[in-house]
């Protein structure tokens, strides 16, 4: 009688792992594998069995290049800041220009050539939620969420390019939402318990981005307990093999999709799907933009959009020198002043040909506090301090490859409030994305000719709100507030809330 064993794997097949994890230089990872148990050793071999040993290698490898790279890169001349010749800016355009732009945009989102890509797979580690961002409620009067918020917003541009529809069917902005191990299944969950925020289900299509093991200063690979491997989700710019393996491209193009606006979920004023930037760029033939706003100071945690030997790049803050965040043009503005806010653009053909050339894109390391299990005693530790590295490829690191890139600069008080760090910590906080939101509500009824009673000019407190339902971007109110003010409290989910609070 032959006893069946435990384990998914035969014997030669764990040997060969073995063989290959040892050669690779990582064979510790079978440290504890003789005093686990059977389902742990299932547990580990089905993990080990996933991971390419030797493209990880390769891949440390080309990160400490990279990084060594992208210091010396800031000491030549081949780093070059954007001149302002080379973009745009809804700041300086004329109201013609900006409209033309905006109903091109309309119309391309009626004809159903647009969706929309949300990377929502990161960790948010300095929030310090265990809950995907996207879930998080920044204490607005109504309590939604950043995914609520961005979910309204894609249903008003849905009802605003209503009329640009010739054939009268319902206009639909596809949603695709990357998520990943830590996100997933609380993201959809999040979703299926709010029924939708009322877009139809088929249109909000959820995708797992990959995940990379952790890895020492030195390469190795952590062990978080006995029996598994560390691992995080492989960096914002892991959009790309998603979009492929998960047979996203695939849906954009049997949807007739052309284009994608694709932005971070933790930017409470992120228009999304804005008809501006997508009529701007469809005007320049463009098959990669992205959004910048002036840098608010030389320490700000932003990427800078730049030209490196020649092509389009970011700088990540995390990469940036002291120097080279601190240079100055003679009129005393920084040089390096293009922030990337992390709204892109991305013809579908452009996301098509990214494997053409995927084999060529960076690496980046993010120092981390990560778990792990001490190699001679068996313990696991939580560090204090950084005790290794994941690693990340970035979304923006396909610039250098875009045949027609774009750059658009827009109002930072209209669109950029990323929520990073944790409450009370007074910068890119929940209490500064609040603030924000509802200052932009104000302006909107003052833009429009009313006035907003203050019971306070702290709008951090201030209970008002518009929902994005009612205006995307202060449009549509201008009958009911000219000349008339908005009595507060006020949380107006509808124009008839609206109406009822004016006088
Ligand atoms: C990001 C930009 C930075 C920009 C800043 C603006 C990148 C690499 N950096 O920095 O240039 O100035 O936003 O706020 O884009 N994400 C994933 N998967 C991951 C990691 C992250 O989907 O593996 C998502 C996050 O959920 C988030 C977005 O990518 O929506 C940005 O991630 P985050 O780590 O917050 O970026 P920053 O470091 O703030």
């Amino acid at each position: 009688m032959t006893v069946a064993s435990p384990l998914p794997y035969s014997d030669n097949e764990i040997q060969a792992l073995r063989a290959r994890f040892d050669n690779a230089g990582q064979g510790h990872v079978f440290n504890f594998y003789d005093s686990i148990n059977e389902d742990e050793k299932a547990e580990l071999l089905k993990q080990l069995m996933k991971i390419d040993v030797e493209n990880l290698n390769k891949i440390y490898d080309k990160a400490i290049e990279g990084a060594a790279n992208a210091l010396h890169s800031q000491q030549g001349n081949s780093l070059q800041p954007l001149s302002t010749e080379v973009f745009d800016s809804v700041l300086k355009q004329d109201p013609t220009q900006l409209k033309e732009w905006e109903t091109l945009g309309l119309e391309k989102i009626a004809e159903g050539k647009v969706a929309v890509i949300l990377m929502a797979g990161g960790q948010g580690t300095r929030l310090g939620s265990s809950d995907p961002k996207g879930c998080y409620n920044i204490n607005l009067p109504s309590g939604k969420s950043l995914f609520q918020l961005q979910a309204e917003r894609i249903l008003k541009v849905q009802e605003l390019t209503q009329r640009y529809r010739r054939d009268g069917q319902d206009v639909i902005i596809p949603w695709y939402i990357m998520t990943s191990g830590p996100t997933n299944k609380r993201t959809f969950d999040f979703f299926t318990k709010n029924n939708f925020f009322g877009l139809k289900k088929e249109n909000v299509i959820f995708f797992e981005q990959g995940t990379l093991p952790c890895l020492t200063m030195d390469g190795k690979i952590i062990l978080e307990s006995k029996s598994k491997v560390a691992i995080a989700p492989d960096g914002n710019g892991g959009i790309y093999k998603a979009l492929q393996e998960k047979g996203v491209i695939s849906d954009l193009k049997r949807r007739g999709v052309e284009y994608s606006h694709c932005y971070c979920v933790d930017n409470c004023l992120a228009r999304v799907a804005d008809p501006i930037f997508i009529g701007y760029c469809v005007s320049k033939g463009t098959d990669c933009g992205v959004k910048v706003v002036g840098k608010a100071a030389p320490e700000e945690p932003v990427g800078v959009v730049c030209v490196r030997n020649g092509k389009y790049g970011v700088v990540e803050y995390s990469e940036i020198s002291e120097e080279t965040a601190h240079e100055r043009h003679p009129d005393g503005s920084l040089k390096y002043n293009a922030a990337n806010i992390a709204n892109h653009f991305f013809s579908t053909a452009f996301l098509e040909r990214v494997p053409t050339f995927q084999a060529e894109l960076e690496y980046h390391i993010a120092k981390k506090k990560i778990k792990y299990t001490d190699l001679e005693t068996g313990e696991q530790i939580t560090p204090k301090a950084n005790s290794g590295m994941k690693l990340e490829c970035f979304v923006f690191d396909v610039f250098p490859y875009a045949q027609n890139m774009s750059v658009l600069e827009v109002e930072r008080h209209e669109e950029f409030s990323p929520l990073k760090n944790a409450p009370g910590t007074g910068a890119d906080c929940p209490e500064t994305s609040r603030r924000d939101v509802v200052a932009q509500h104000v302006r909107f009824i003052e833009k429009a000719g009313g006035k907003v009673m203050r019971t306070t000019d702290d709008y951090t407190e201030l209970m008002f709100e518009i929902s994005p339902v009612v205006s995307y971007s202060g449009e549509g109110i201008e009958h009911i507030v000219k000349g008339k003010t908005v009595k507060t409290p006020a949380t107006i989910e509808t124009l008839d809330d609206l109406i009822r609070v004016t006088c």
